[in-house]
Order: C-alpha cells, then sequence, then structure tokens
C-alpha cells in the first residue's frame, strides 16, 4: 500500500498560523520552519520542505489553546509599534553592544583555541548598524505613519521587509561562525554567556520581524 502525504487541516500561510495561533511560533522554530521571512507558503508546502510529515506538526499545533498566551494581533497598531519598540527595538541595542563587548573578549583570551569564534564581534558590529539605521526608519517614518492614519503603506514596508531578509542573513552569518552557538566542552562562562546571548538575540530578532512582517505590516498593505 502507498502512504499518501497527509493534507494539513490548517489553512492559511505558516506565517498567518504563527500569527494568529500563540505559541504555534515556537512549535515552527522547533521543526527549523522559516515562519518569518519565508512565511508565505502552506503547512504543507512548508513541511514537504523540511521532509516532515505535516501531520507531526498539526499534532503540536493542536496542543495549544488560543487564550494561553497574549497574543499581538489582538493589538491595535498604535499599542502594537509601542510594543516592538519597547520589547524588540530598546532590547537589541542593549544586547547586540554587550554582546560586541563579550566577543571582543572571548576572541582576544582564545584566539589560538581552534573553536574561537574569529570575526564574531565584527559582524555584530556591522549588524548592529544596519539594525539601527532600520530600526529609526521605523521609529522615526514607519510607525508614525501607522498611528496617524489607516492608509496603504506598501512602498516603504516594502523595503522594511527587504532589510528583514538581510537581518536573516546576518543570522546566518552568526551561526555559521559560531557552529549553531554550539559551545567546546572548555568553554569558559564568558564563551558561554556570549552564545547564550546569542542564541536569545537570534530568537528575539526572528519572533520581532514575524510579528512585522505577519501581524503589522499586512494592515498596511493593498490586498
Ligand atoms: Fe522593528
Ligand atoms: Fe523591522
Amino acid at each position: 500500500m502507498t502512504l499518501q502525504p497527509t493534507k494539513a487541516k490548517y489553512t492559511g500561510t505558516v506565517g498567518e498560523i504563527a500569527a494568529s495561533l500563540p505559541g504555534a511560533a515556537a512549535i515552527f522554530k522547533n521543526f527549523n520552519i522559516d515562519f518569518c521571512c519565508h512565511g508565505d507558503v502552506s503547512l504543507d508546502e512548508a513541511a514537504a520542505d523540511r521532509g516532515i510529515d505535516v501531520f507531526m506538526i498539526e499534532q503540536a499545533l493542536s496542543t495549544l489553546k488560543a487564550d494561553d498566551l497574549p497574543t499581538p494581533a489582538k493589538l491595535s497598531s498604535g499599542e502594537l509599534t509601542e510594543y516592538i519598540q519597547t520589547r524588540y527595538h530598546e532590547t537589541h541595542r542593549r544586547e547586540i553592544a554587550e554582546l560586541i563587548q563579550l566577543s571582543r573578549k572571548v576572541e582576544a583570551v582564545h584566539k589560538d583555541h581552534p573553536r574561537a569564534p574569529a570575526g564574531l564581534a565584527d559582524v555584530l558590529r556591522q549588524m548592529e548598524g544596519e539594525l539601527e539605521v532600520h530600526m529609526k526608519k521605523e521609529e522615526l517614518i514607519l510607525f508614525p505613519a501607522m498611528r496617524w492614519a489607516d492608509t496603504v503603506l506598501d512602498a516603504p514596508i516594502s523595503q522594511m521587509r527587504h532589510d528583514h531578509n538581510d537581518h536573516a542573513l546576518f543570522l546566518e552569518r552568526l551561526k555559521g561562525l559560531t557552529n549553531e552557538f554550539t559551545l567546546p566542552e572548555d568553554a569558559c562562562r564568558s564563551w558561554q554567556a556570549l552564545y547564550s546571548g546569542l542564541a536569545k538575540l537570534a530568537d528575539d530578532l526572528v519572533e520581532h520581524i514575524h510579528i512585522e512582517n505577519n501581524i503589522l505590516f499586512p494592515r498596511f498593505e493593498a490586498r
């Protein structure tokens, strides 16, 4: 008997499912499904891309209860842009600055270690610069426009989506330099703190981009 691929019962794209079902984003992350920059595919397609039976993902999703967690999709655009600034923009600024210091220290102290993340601080500096320019554009131009009027903002949003794809490339570079934030057995406390901080930054940035791409921006794009 030939087994037919299971058809997903969750409709909409993975980006939409992550936006409307609290906790779905964490499940997609566990299955390595990109719901953030490439969230415009169905659950069936995403599962097929990863070589996973869609039924496994649906089982995990079915354990979620819609009211367990607060959801950004329920916030007004004014509330949501404020939330993004305080929860994500300010947090990235603070944490990247700390991670640059920490990576300089780890790179210097362990420069002869074969697994030392050589060049990490420089990549973080570039990432800090690009994120800062991007977040300033959102804070000074795009978010105020969203608070003033319920209007179509296709052109600036398309530029922001493009920037988000660049941020995702920075995350790939960070993972490449650190073997996906995997520590060597003899890693010191600073090295441990550096990689756990980087993993947190990566998780936060993916969540941040997801909320903008899949919840906030569609409210201001032409259908
Ligand atoms: Fe943002
Ligand atoms: Fe953004």
